[in-house]
């Protein structure tokens, strides 16, 4: 199994670029089910969750075509199934999230549940609630959803909460729905903006974009296009804080300011100072200069739970206490134990976390447990004196394209290395 070896305390210089958002164009890939075509999509970043969807697509009959590394052709004509297996779901619960588009182009679908993953048990109930109300028929039976419609009509829905599958899986069900949709308390991501834009793009009527109330009016037909991903804001914001930790050596390019804005605002609460040039962004203020901070991460435009474990890294060398109360995930501080295998002192009551600064990381042997906390111990390794080993790196190979190349770019020493069983 792959593993990182990181020879850590190398002085890291250099631009590092940010690739497309995973968490748009994995929505954005499930809504080509939506209508007949061919669909070109651009800086879509090459990460493995690409790929298991890409299957995905192709088990439901659309061919996904690698025009270059960061561009997709996705060819749709007509879809030979309309289910999407265990198999592949239970790799990439992100793939439940094929089930609305299914659905506008053939009014039924049957979609293996996602189960639980290790940041927690992650219901799609919301998901299902918005199908119900558009009039579909909804079955589970065997770890599966069944759902099915003589025809998808609009109809109000408000969310119980702001979930960002459950609004990007009804509104791509709503799209070709027989009158108008209302969705209220819609999550205001801007990966979501993002998917509302690609449809828009090929004739869809959204209205509200960016704003929790989001007004659907269906159309009969959509045309396929060309399209370009934004940029990932949970990249930038992780190589943001390798910024600090260079003193403003690494600086990031490409990261779009407004779709940071809770994240930049807490770093400038903690005394950073945001530099800006052309696309690139850094920061020089040293850590020592920094003050503790309160952060409780919330759906957008509140504090990311993306970027939760990588301020954690951060506020771990930032002397005095402070806080971080995760109030999306249930069981989102797996990074904590591993963390303070690398010497710091963070302790976990309930969903809030208590972070003693300490002088600085120790290298040590640590386990990925999930994508974010994975991308987390990379950093602490970066600047940790010694070898620090980052096990089960699968997790981050989802969601950061080339991290190890990016990372040696910028003179780290770190290399992709097989070890036996964990
Ligand atoms: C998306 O997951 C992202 N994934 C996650 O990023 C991100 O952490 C999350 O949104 C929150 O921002 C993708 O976009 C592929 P939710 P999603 O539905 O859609 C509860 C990463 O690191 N809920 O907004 O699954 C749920 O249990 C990943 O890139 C219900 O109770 O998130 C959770 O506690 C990790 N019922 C909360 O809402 C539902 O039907 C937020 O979930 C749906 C959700």
């Amino acid at each position: 199994m792959d593993a990182y070896r990181i020879v850590g305390g190398k002085g890291l210089e250099g631009e590092i670029a940010i690739g497309g958002a995973k968490n748009a164009a994995l929505p954005i890939l499930c809504a080509t089910l939506v209508e007949k075509g061919t669909y070109i999509l651009k800086n879509v970043p090459a990460l493995k969750d690409i790929k298991t969807l890409s299957k995905v697509l192709e088990k439901l009959g659309l061919r996904v075509e690698n025009l270059d590394k960061n561009t997709l052709k996705v060819v749709n004509e007509g879809l030979k199934s309309i289910e999407a297996t265990y198999d592949l779901v239970k790799t990439m619960r992100a793939s439940f999230t094929v089930m609305g588009p299914i659905l506008a182009h053939e009014k039924r679908a049957k979609v293996s549940l996602p189960g639980g993953c290790a940041i927690g048990a992650r219901p799609v109930d919301l998901h299902l609630k918005g199908f119900e109300a558009l009039g579909c028929e909804i079955q589970i039976h065997h770890g599966y959803v069944e759902a099915e419609a003589k025809e998808l009509k609009g109809a109000k829905i408000v969310l119980d909460f702001p979930s960002v599958g459950a609004t990007e899986n009804i509104i791509m069900a709503a799209v070709k729905a027989k009158g108008e949709t209302i969705l209220e308390n819609a999550a205001r991501e801007p990966e979501i903006d993002d998917l509302c834009n690609f449809l828009v793009s090929m004739g869809a009527k959204i209205q509200g974009i960016g704003t929790s109330k989001i007004v659907i009016e269906g159309v009969e037909k959509l045309y396929p296009g060309e399209y370009t991903i934004i940029p990932d804001r949970i990249e930038a914001g992780t190589y943001l804080v390798l910024s600090i930790l260079s003193k403003g050596k690494v600086k990031v390019k490409g990261a779009v300011r407004e779709h940071m804005d809770s994240f930049l605002a807490k770093l400038e609460e903690m005394g950073a100072e945001i530099k800006e040039e052309g696309d690139l962004m850094w920061i020089e203020t040293p850590v020592e200069n920094l003050k503790p901070a309160i952060v409780k991460t919330m759906p957008h435009p509140g504090f990311p739970t993306d970027l939760q474990a990588q301020i954690m890294t951060l506020m771990s060398v930032v002397k005095g206490t402070s806080e971080i109360k995760e109030t999306i995930f249930e069981n989102r501080f797996m990074h904590v134990s591993e963390l303070n295998r690398m010497g710091t002192n963070i302790k976990i009551d309930g969903n809030r976390a208590l972070i003693e600064g300490v002088e600085k990381f120790e290298y040590a042997e640590v386990m990925a447990s999930d994508l974010r906390a994975g991308a987390s111990l990379v950093i602490a390794g970066l600047y940790a004196e010694g070898e620090t080993i980052v096990t089960r790196i699968y997790h981050i190979d989802r969601g950061y394209e080339a991290l190890e190349d990016k990372l040696v770019k910028l003179g780290a020493h770190i290399e992709r290395i097989k070890v036996e069983g964990v």
